[in-house]
């Protein structure tokens, strides 16, 4: 596995192949790489062939976290991440410091930014700017790979429909793949943040995976007071020991206000144990 810090270096790298024939899938990451990251890439390398070529980025974008988040005690695993990297035949590895992407400083960056219908609910009312931050690490990125394809987690389920909205809107001829979210046994969506989590924390964690089925099972019972069961949802979250965020059923596709009229839904939860804030969604046809 190729490791390349810098852009035009990268550049050659992938022009090279490009020259070659080949075809490029790409995976963003920001390290301390899990089993869900591990789908993706393995993801990216059934989609894009033995002839293909498959990079990954570890970069923790600060312009991404909020001031009073957890930018400085984001857990680094560096050597363990390489190792699985290259266990997966990743041909290359992006791995850029910080003044590589903002030679200008974090502050006087161009931004890009989705419309704010998508990006203020959910996590984006709890974390101004978050979305922000990633579409535009998210646009650099793909403007110095330039990847024919890009996979996410459905895990970041807002994620995921903002950065299709940004492909989509800005015309970038790049096709963006979903990956379902790989769980521990108990149901928990593995996520870096999990080990945030203490002892007692992580028994009550698969808790919120568990309330999203109880709920979804109640939909499809045929329930459609949405309001009182989300009620009951943040209840049941809040009695077992979390702290919620938000509970809310949204419109699968455009993650508008959920209707009776609407079939395909997602639940979809952030909720704090402790200092872990953890997100999960159930998607949901009736
Ligand atoms: O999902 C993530 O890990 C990050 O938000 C991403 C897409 C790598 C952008 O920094």
């Amino acid at each position: 596995m190729l490791i390349e810090a810098l852009i035009p270096s990268l550049r050659e790298t992938i022009a090279g192949w490009r020259d070659e024939g080949a075809r490029v899938a790409f995976v963003p990451t920001m390290g301390n790489l899990h089993e869900g990251h591990l789908s993706l890439v393995r993801e990216a390398r059934r989609r894009i062939g033995s002839e293909g070529r498959v990079v990954a980025s570890i970069f923790v974008n600060p312009l991404q976290f909020g001031a009073n988040e957890d930018l400085d005690a984001y857990p680094h695993t560096p050597e363990e991440d390489v190792a699985a990297l290259e266990a997966e035949g990743v041909d290359l590895l992006f791995r850029p410091e910080e003044a590589e992407l903002y030679p200008n400083g974090r502050e006087s960056q161009s931004i890009v930014e989705a419309p704010a219908a998508l990006t203020n609910i959910l996590c984006g009312a709890s974390r101004p700017g978050h979305f922000r931050g990633v579409t535009t690490v998210v646009a650099k990125l793909f403007n110095i790979v330039q990847p024919d394809l890009a996979l996410f987690g459905e895990k970041d389920y807002q994620q995921l429909a903002v950065l299709r909205r940004m492909v989509a809107d800005l015309n970038m001829p790049i096709e963006i793949i979903g990956v379902s979210t790989v769980r521990e046994a108990d149901g928990l969506a593995m996520s870096s943040r999990n080990g945030y989590l203490s002892e007692d924390e992580r028994h009550i964690a698969s808790g919120l995976q568990r309330s999203l089925r109880e709920l979804a099972a109640r939909i499809e019972a045929g329930e459609r007071d949405y309001e009182e069961l989300l009620e009951d949802g943040r209840a049941m979250l809040e009695l077992v020991g979390f702290e919620v965020d938000y509970l809310e059923l949204r419109r699968a596709d455009d993650l508008a206000e959920a209707g009776s009229d609407d079939h395909a839904l997602i639940l979809l939860a952030a909720a704090f144990l402790g200092r872990a804030r953890l997100i999960d969604n159930l998607l949901i046809t009736i």
